[in-house]
């Protein structure tokens, strides 16, 4: 396990968690994310997180960020569906298989205990096993799947859906 500082982002770190996603989304195979939004629009949307929602960040020892999880609510109209957040992960390639996901998802599932959800959810691309296993590890179950819901670069993928329930 590397020593890394694990924290909770504020608007100031957008510019270091585009960065991230900016390399992830480059390797074109990770997210169904595949065009990245601006510094100024990740600002405003760290801004706009309620209390129950946090970007966890973990920094180097020169304060760059390598990697981030985000926990949001599922569905931020519906209260019927408050008890549930989803979770995404993503570190720049150096920075995996060390165990920094793990120590993020440590930070993101005590802060989701805190407040009060019951269950978490992502959704993965199919062919990203790596991830899938990854929160396996974590506790997460796959619980459905959802068939050329992805396409990038002409290529189709599937999504996978996975859920943690405390
Ligand atoms: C997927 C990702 C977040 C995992 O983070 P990581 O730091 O590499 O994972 P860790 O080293 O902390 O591993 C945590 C646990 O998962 C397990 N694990 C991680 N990758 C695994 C793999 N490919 N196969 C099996 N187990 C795996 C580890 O063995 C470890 O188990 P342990 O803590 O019980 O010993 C990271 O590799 C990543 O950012 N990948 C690219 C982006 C991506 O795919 N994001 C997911 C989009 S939803």
């Amino acid at each position: 396990m590397i020593a890394l500082q694990i924290r909770r982002a504020a608007p100031v770190d957008a510019a270091g968690i585009v960065s991230v996603l900016e390399v992830v989304s480059a390797e074109r195979i990770h997210t169904a994310i595949d065009r990245v939004w601006t510094v100024e629009q990740e600002r405003r949307y760290l801004e706009s997180l309620s209390p129950r929602e946090a970007f966890h960040i973990a920094v180097d020892g020169t304060q760059d960020i390598v990697g981030f999880q985000t926990l949001d609510l599922w569905s931020p109209l519906l209260t019927s569906m408050a008890h549930v957040a989803q979770v995404g992960t993503y570190l720049l390639p150096e920075w995996r298989g060390r165990g920094v996901g793990r120590q993020l998802w440590n930070a993101t599932q005590s802060f989701a205990r805190e407040a009060d959800y019951r269950k978490l959810a992502i959704q993965v691309r199919g062919s990203n096993t790596a991830a899938q296993a990854f929160y396996r590890r974590l506790g997460f179950r796959e619980c459905g799947r959802m068939a050329r819901q992805v396409m990038i670069d002409g290529i189709e993928d599937d999504e996978v859906l996975m859920e943690f329930l405390f």
